[in-house]
């Protein structure tokens, strides 16, 4: 058996991705940063990520139907802090971050690199998260830029093309 510490250290060696989820229920909005997104299928298209069973977010998703994914740009470093952090309320998340509602009453994010716009599918207890997977219906993707990376603890950029 090993412990969490050791399956992290390995984990330094997987570049991700850095997403900010957003989702709404019970009049409720949350959004949080999130590293673990991936597809998972393409016919029908799904993707997936998970979410820490201690996360704000877990609980609004658990009553929640739908969700958007946005990929963060090279430039979204604070987003993607400001997206960490516990402390700050639903309301704070929204009055500090430029946003619209689609027509679900989720907050879509200004400026991201793309956008992923679902149907929650399932959310499964696994270990001391929930794996999601969501059923994606609309993707907006934008041509100019290049997405934020995480990379052995620290933000990164793109690097050449080999
Ligand atoms: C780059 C990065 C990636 C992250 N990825 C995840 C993730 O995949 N799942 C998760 O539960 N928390 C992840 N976190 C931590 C959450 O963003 C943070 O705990 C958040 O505050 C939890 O949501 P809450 O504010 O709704 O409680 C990540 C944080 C960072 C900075």
């Amino acid at each position: 058996m090993i412990d969490g510490q050791k399956l992290r250290a390995g984990m330094r060696a997987v570049p991700t991705a850095v997403t900010v989820v957003t989702t709404a229920s019970n009049g409720r909005t949350r959004g949080a940063t999130i590293g673990s997104f991936a597809s998972v299928s393409l016919e029908p298209p799904l993707v997936c990520f998970n979410i820490s069973r201690d996360a704000q977010l877990h609980e609004v998703l658990m009553d929640a139907t739908r969700l958007v994914i946005h990929v963060l740009r090279d430039d979204q470093i604070e987003l993607s802090n400001f997206f960490a952090n516990k402390d700050r309320s639903s309301e704070e998340q929204l009055a500090q971050t430029p946003h619209a509602f689609d027509e679900h009453g989720v907050p879509i994010l200004k400026d991201a690199l793309a956008v992923f716009s679902c149907n929650l599918v399932s959310m499964s207890e696994t270990g001391d998260s929930s794996l999601v997977v969501a059923h994606v219906d609309a993707v907006y993707s934008n041509e100019d830029g290049d997405p934020l990376v995480f990379y052995n603890r620290g933000y990164c950029r793109v690097g050449d093309r080999l």
